[in-house]
């Protein structure tokens, strides 16, 4: 899928948030640091502000992604490289891997985390956050839209569009099984965006790329005006703006 980096970083502070917020609980004093899905590697460089001895390698599959990410002013402690987290597999034991609303758009992750957690160090953790907003009315009214007559048809081969079919425990658990101690909270961000228009924008960074990339430009137009009117409808419209409340989920699994 293609990735628009500067779309994206439209909403760097609301997004960076949740971040910093995981990095809080996290402890140790990780060497190698892995950033699985480190989009345009802003916050991968923020990694070094925690731990400045550490050397910290951003992953991501997006070529335009990593080509921004390199584009960033940074020192060898820090390195970026294309890849697939389904398949990545360092060569040596990582302290810590950090995913930041990277796995939603992974199917079956949770295989996936599996697997990650067995490159972990001796005192390894993992640390991740992933959105949990599916039944939110932005995400509903984008799911009745593909699901309506008119767009059915355009967007049936619809694969890639993300989704957390997990609960918190259903993660935490997992995690326990796999003999980690776990942290695990969820928490709602109330954003307030200057417009229904402003949720289009956000959602054109992520949730919508894959169903505009099955479009052509008219298309793309129509379905956004058409999402636009949902929102508008749906949307209450202050004085101060709108209310875009935002649900994530939190969890972070060591060794020790
Ligand atoms: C929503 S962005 C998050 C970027 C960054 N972690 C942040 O918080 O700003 C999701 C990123 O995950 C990457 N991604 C999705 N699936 C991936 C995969 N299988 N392997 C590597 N990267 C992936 C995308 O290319 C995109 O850059």
């Amino acid at each position: 899928m293609r990735w628009n980096p500067q779309q994206y970083a439209k909403f760097h502070n609301e997004r960076s948030q949740p971040f910093f917020d995981l990095l809080t609980r996290v402890g140790g004093d990780p060497k190698t640091i892995y950033d699985l899905g480190c989009g345009d590697g802003r916050l991968t460089k923020e990694l070094l502000t925690y731990w400045p001895d550490a050397h910290v390698t951003g992953i991501d599959l997006s070529a335009e992604m990593i080509e921004q990410a390199n584009s960033i002013d940074h020192d060898s402690r820090l390195s970026f490289r294309r890849a697939d987290i389904t398949d990545f597999a360092p060569a040596e034991p990582v302290d810590l891997i950090v995913s930041n609303a990277v796995f939603q758009w992974i199917p079956d992750h949770l295989s996936i985390i599996e697997r990650l957690t067995s490159h972990l160090s001796d005192a390894g953790t993992i640390a991740f956050q992933v959105p949990d907003n599916s039944t939110a009315a932005s995400h509903r009214l984008i799911d009745s839209l593909i699901e309506s007559p008119q767009w059915h048809a355009q967007l049936r081969k619809l694969e890639s569009h993300p989704s957390v079919p997990l609960s918190l425990e259903s993660y935490a658990e997992h995690l326990l099984h796999l003999g980690l101690h776990v942290i695990a909270w969820e928490t709602t961000y109330l954003h307030i965006l200057n417009s229904p228009n402003a949720i289009v924008e956000w959602m054109k960074g992520t949730t919508l790329l894959p169903i505009l990339n099955l479009l052509n430009e008219a298309a793309q137009a129509r379905f956004l005006s058409e999402y636009m009117d949902l929102l508008s409808a749906t949307y209450l419209q202050y004085d101060f703006g709108v209310f875009f409340p935002f649900r994530r989920l939190f969890c972070i699994a060591s060794r020790i």
